[in-house]
């Protein structure tokens, strides 16, 4: 797919601000060291988002510990050093994200600001609630109820297929429909969750071919917490957009279970 020229000036740009952004860092003379990023259970002051990945940063320092007035700039740094997330996969979503921003200053969030429904946040989630389950509703905070229909498909093996994570994701989706008389996702929504489950296959699978450890998923999602006790290593490559969208083709080409695939 060609990508539009929008596309590649914000590439450009991303990749400039985050370089720019670097610079100060050196010339400011900050070091991170190991230290800055133990893993931390959050206060119950501290602001969390119904993403367990922006969460776990947040537990590692990657991002503010607090969760609070977080800019673009830092996002983009803090997904680059943590999981090398490309800067323009990160604007994509942060641009979105800021949308919700109740900080009342331009391009900054807090992170739960982030469980806003329609802006990213969708019904359907591999594990939370839908903003209209019967009260008290809760799209924000990890739900292990829900996380169970999940789980019973990416727990079969060791290492997850795209086939297993299509067929976990579609299996959520049918059973918040069931379960939610207010159920809807627009075709966005179902992009956006897509997205999701191919940002967790490229994280901690094997490229662009899947085969993401269950163990390391499963302490993103239970604990919020990066996996590097399980053998979880930072990308060499950079993860890119084109990478997710390789993986959402892939993903998209899962036949429906019972249907034959040729
Ligand atoms: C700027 C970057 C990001 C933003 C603003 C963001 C935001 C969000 C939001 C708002 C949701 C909630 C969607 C919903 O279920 O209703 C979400 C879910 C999710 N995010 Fe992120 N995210 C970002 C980056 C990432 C990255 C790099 C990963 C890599 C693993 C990731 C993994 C996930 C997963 C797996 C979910 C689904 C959770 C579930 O369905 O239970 N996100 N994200």
């Amino acid at each position: 797919m060609a990508p539009t020229i929008a596309l590649k000036a914000l590439t450009l740009f991303s990749h400039l601000f985050a370089l720019v952004v670097r610079g100060i860092r050196t010339i400011a003379g900050r070091k991170r060291t190991l230290e800055d990023h133990l893993w931390r259970k959050p206060s119950s002051e501290d602001r969390r988002s119904p993403c367990p990945m922006l969460n776990a940063l947040a537990n590692h320092g990657y991002l503010p510990r607090d969760g609070k007035d977080i800019s673009l700039a830092r996002l983009i740094t803090g997904l680059q050093d943590s999981i090398n997330l490309a800067p323009d996969a990160t604007l994509l979503v942060g641009l979105v994200g800021v949308k919700a921003s109740t900080t009342g200053k331009r391009f900054t969030l807090h992170l739960d600001d982030l469980a806003k429904h329609g802006v990213i946040e969708h019904d359907g989630s591999l594990s939370r609630h839908d903003v209209h389950d019967p009260p008290p509703a809760d799209n924000k905070t990890f739900a292990p109820e829900v996380w169970a229909t999940t789980a019973a498909y990416l727990s079969q093996n060791e290492s997850i297929s795209i086939e297993t994570a299509a067929r976990a994701r579609r299996a959520r989706i049918a059973a918040a429909k069931e379960a939610n008389p207010a159920f809807a996702m627009s075709k966005k929504d179902l992009q956006g969750s897509a997205l999701e489950t191919c940002a967790y296959l490229r994280v901690f699978g094997e490229g662009t071919r899947g085969r993401a450890r269950w163990e390391q998923v499963k302490v993103l999602f239970e604990e919020e917490r990066l996996p590097f006790e399980e053998g979880f290593k930072r990308s060499e490559k950079m993860i890119t957009i084109s990478d997710l969208l390789v993986l959402s083709g892939k993903l998209d080409a899962v036949p429906q279970e019972g249907t034959p695939s040729n």
